[in-house]
């Protein structure tokens, strides 16, 4: 497929472009799905992206070192994080990134399932060997939360202000548009959900109060394959940071977009319930937690179980 010609058509904006010669390349996209008008004068113009997931788009001068070295598109899958995890038998899988339309058995965190209509969403795994430094699923659940963040916030042009929060989700205005699930095995596998294209009403009804889309956010359809490819280069840009400089320069980032970092919040451990202003999150060492009389407390990473922001107290209160 002609993709530098997609690119300069969707970076004209909508104005038409000259394009001679060209007829079968137009054709080729206009089979694939994309919205092209043409016009025997003018040329050709770009109306909309394709409903299904586009590889060669996705692929497209990508320039990533190791994530999204591979690119696999599926359209039905049991699960992509099983498919990353079998790939693992052969370390050149290292970077692998595999897309589904649609999951079967989509997994969530805790055990849960992990739902979205088919061609609606981003579902993407990421299969990674890090070297020991880098091999905390946790580390990696917040780095894989990073990417994600910046590339919601970046998809709302500044009308999204995406949060993370602890450990795995992703929220805007409190409401999760993705969620994260780290497996190891051999590799281990980066497991990504993105709520894109979907209706609050196409959530299951538990979830209506709780989660949102890109959609939903900003009113207006957006293009998947270009989410998948921003994505993949951020995760890839801090995938690559770190290995050159260890996992410590996350933590600037992370605490940056935390949605607990300077609230006042509950974090559950196994001992019990401790409060405080989340003064930091240190991903490889724990909270930080101040409290009103000056005194500070330290809470490992390891023994945080949740993290909860206490709601803003009124008046008085
Ligand atoms: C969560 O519960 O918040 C984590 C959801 C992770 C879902 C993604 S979708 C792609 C990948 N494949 C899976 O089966 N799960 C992850």
């Amino acid at each position: 497929m002609n993709i530098p010609l997609l690119h300069r058509l969707r970076e004209a904006g909508g104005d038409f472009i000259e394009v001679p010669g060209l007829g079968p390349d137009l054709d080729e996209l206009q089979a694939f799905g994309f919205a092209i008008e043409r016009h025997p004068l003018l040329g050709a113009a770009y109306r909309g992206p394709a409903a299904r997931l586009c590889p060669d788009q996705v692929e497209w001068e990508l320039g990533t070192v190791v994530v999204g070295r591979r690119v696999a598109v599926w359209n039905r899958v049991g699960s992509t994080n099983d498919l990353a995890a079998k790939a693992a038998a052969s370390l050149a899988n290292d970077g692998l990134v595999i897309l589904a339309e649609e999951q079967t058995a989509g997994r969530g965190s805790r055990g849960r399932t992990w739902t979205a209509p088919p061609g609606s969403s981003l579902l993407m795994s990421v299969l990674l060997f890090p070297p020991p430094g880098l091999q905390d699923p946790a580390w990696l659940t917040a780095l894989a939360a990073v990417a994600v963040a910046e590339v919601v916030a970046r998809a709302g042009g500044g009308r999204l202000d995406a949060r993370i929060k602890w450990p795995n989700d992703v929220r805007v205005d409190g409401r999760k548009v993705a969620g994260i699930l780290v497996e190891r095995g051999r590799g281990t596998v980066l497991g990504i959900g993105l709520n894109v294209n979907l209706d609050v009403d196409q959530f299951p009804g538990p979830l209506r109060q709780s989660a949102t889309s890109l959609r939903g956010l900003l009113g207006r359809p957006l293009d998947r394959s270009e989410l998948a490819r921003d994505l993949i280069r951020s995760l890839d840009s801090h995938y690559v940071h770190a290995l050159a400089s260890g996992p410590d320069p996350l933590g600037g980032r992370y605490n940056g977009l935390s949605e607990h970092v300077g609230r006042e919040v509950d974090v559950e451990t196994a001992t019990g319930t401790v409060g405080g202003r989340l003064r930091e999150l240190d991903l490889r060492r724990g909270l930080t937690l101040g409290s009103g009389d000056g005194e500070t407390r330290a809470v490992a990473i390891g023994d945080v179980a949740s993290i909860a922001n206490r709601p803003p107290s009124g008046p008085g209160g």
